[in-house]
């Protein structure tokens, strides 16, 4: 099990942990994260973004173009956001600090 910590946008942590091989968005709707995760990882609704410590976000393997493309339309995107469907679970995020951005609702039904 690799254990993962995410941080609510009121600063609260929740510890949590996941199978390796799951997907991170998987983790964070286990630990009752409020990431809808609509599309269920076809990269096509942004609802799973999430934002990464920096020394994180630089361990992870590269976002796919589509993912960079997704995430321009995702709210409150920073330097170090991700779409969290796209990351699998490996013994090397032990430990992974995640932080659930304030607006986690769907964008396209506006
Ligand atoms: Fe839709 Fe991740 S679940 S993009």
């Amino acid at each position: 099990m690799v254990k993962v910590r995410f941080v609510t946008d009121k600063g609260e942590k929740v510890e949590a942990e996941g199978e390796v091989g799951i997907s991170l968005l998987e983790v964070a709707q286990a630990a009752g994260m409020p990431l809808e995760g609509t599309c269920e990882g076809q990269m096509a609704c942004s609802t799973c973004h999430v934002i990464l410590d920096r020394d994180w976000f630089r361990k992870l393997p590269e976002a796919s173009e589509e993912e960079e493309d997704m995430l321009d339309l995702a709210a409150g995107v920073q330097p170090t956001s991700r779409l969290s469907c796209q990351i699998d679970l490996t013994d090397a995020l032990e430990g992974l600090e995640v932080h659930i951005p304030p607006e986690s609702r769907d964008m396209q039904g506006v």
